[in-house]
C-alpha cells in the first residue's frame, strides 16, 4: 500500500495510545519476515537499518529493498535510517528515499546535538522527510561496537532542547540498553512522566529487548509512541538456525527460518504495542 511518512505515524499512534514498532532488519528475509508479519495483523511498522550496521548491509544494496518492501506492502511502512553520525550517509538514505532519519548526537554536547539535530531537520524537510532526535545516552551498543553505561536524561537539558532543537521525535535514555540487560531493567517511569509533561514531541524508546509487556505498556501511557526492536529478532534467528532441535537441510530451509522467526517476533511485538489493526486505508 504504501511508504509512508514517519512523523505521521507516530502522531496517530501518541493521540491513540499505542506504539508503532521499529524493527532493525539486515537483509532481504529479515525484511520480508517483518512485512508478513505488518499485513498478517494490519499494522503499520517501521523498518530501519543503523549505521553501525552498514558494513553489514551496505545502504546502496540494502536501501532499494527497504523502500520497494514498504511502498508494495498492503500496510504503512515507514523507513528510518537509526543512529545516523554522518551527514553524508543520512543525506544519502533520503535520497533512497526514507521516510525518515535519525540524528543521534547525545554523545556531543547539548549545544552541539542541538546545531546538528537542526541541520538534519532542515535537510530532512527538503525531502518532505521527518527526523529523531536524542537526548541522555541509551546504554549498550547499537552495533556491538561499545558498551555505554546508561545516562539518564536530564529534564532541564531536555527542556532547554526542546526549546532550540527542532525534532519530530525524541528518544531519551530512563535507564533503557541496547542488547541484553545485565539484569531486570528498571525504567524510570517518574522521568518518563516529567518529560512526556513537557511537550506534545512523540517519544522513542531504543532497547527494546528484554523489557516487559507491562513496561511497554506503561511507557505508551507516558508518551512512547515508537519502541526499537533488534536484539531479539537477531536472537530469534540463531536459536531458530542453531538450536539442537532445528533440522534445516539446505540453504533455502534456512532462508525460510530467517523469515519465519523474524515474522514470528515481530508479531510479539506488534500484539504488545497495541499497533494490531491500525494501519489506515486499506
Ligand atoms: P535492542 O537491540 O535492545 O532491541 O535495541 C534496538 C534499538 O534500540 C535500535 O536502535
Amino acid at each position: 500500500m504504501s511508504l509512508i511518512k514517519t512523523s505521521q505515524l507516530l502522531v496517530l499512534a501518541k493521540k491513540h495510545h499505542y506504539a508503532i514498532g521499529a524493527f532493525n532488519v539486515a537483509n532481504m528475509e529479515m525484511i520480508m519476515g517483518a512485512v508478513q508479519a505488518a499485513e498478517e495483523l494490519h499494522s503499520p511498522i517501521i523498518l530501519q537499518i543503523a549505521e553501525g550496521r552498514l558494513f553489514y548491509s551496505p545502504l546502496h544494496l540494502i536501501a532499494p529493498m527497504l523502500v520497494e518492501a514498504a511502498k508494495k506492502s498492503k500496510v504503512q511502512i515507514a523507513i528510518n535510517f537509526d543512529h545516523g553520525k554522518t551527514i553524508n550517509l543520512m543525506k544519502q538514505a533520503l535520497d533512497f528515499g526514507f521516510s525518515s532519519v535519525m540524528v543521534d548526537y547525545s554523545h556531543e554536547n547539548l549545544e552541539n546535538n542541538i546545531f546538528m539535530t537542526n541541520e538534519v531537520k532542515a535537510l530532512a524537510d527538503s525531502y518532505n522527510a521527518s527526523i529523531e532526535a536524542e537526548i541522555g545516552v541509551v546504554g549498550g551498543s547499537e552495533d556491538d561496537s561499545t558498551s555505554l553505561q546508561v545516562k539518564y536524561s536530564n529534564i532541564d537539558d531536555i527542556k532547554y532542547f526542546l526549546l532550540h532543537a527542532n525534532t519530530n521525535a525524541l528518544a531519551v535514555a530512563i535507564g533503557n540498553a541496547h542488547g541484553h540487560y545485565a539484569g531486570e531493567p528498571h525504567l524510570n517511569f517518574d522521568l518518563l512522566e516529567s518529560i512526556s509533561s513537557l511537550s506534545n514531541v512523540p517519544l522513542v524508546l531504543h532497547g527494546g529487548t528484554g523489557i516487559s509487556k507491562e513496561d511497554f505498556h506503561r511507557c505508551i501511557q507516558y508518551g512512547i509512541a515508537k519502541i526499537n526492536i533488534a536484539t531479539s529478532s537477531f536472537d530469534a534467528i540463531y536459536s531458530s538456525i542453531y538450536s539442537k532441535q532445528s533440522n534445516h537441510q539446505n540453504f533455502f530451509e534456512v532462508s525460510q527460518a530467517i523469515v519465519q522467526a523474524t515474522k514470528e517476533n515481530v508479531m510479539q511485538h506488534i500484539e504488545m504495542f497495541g499497533s494490531a489493526g491500525k494501519s489506515r486505508g486499506q
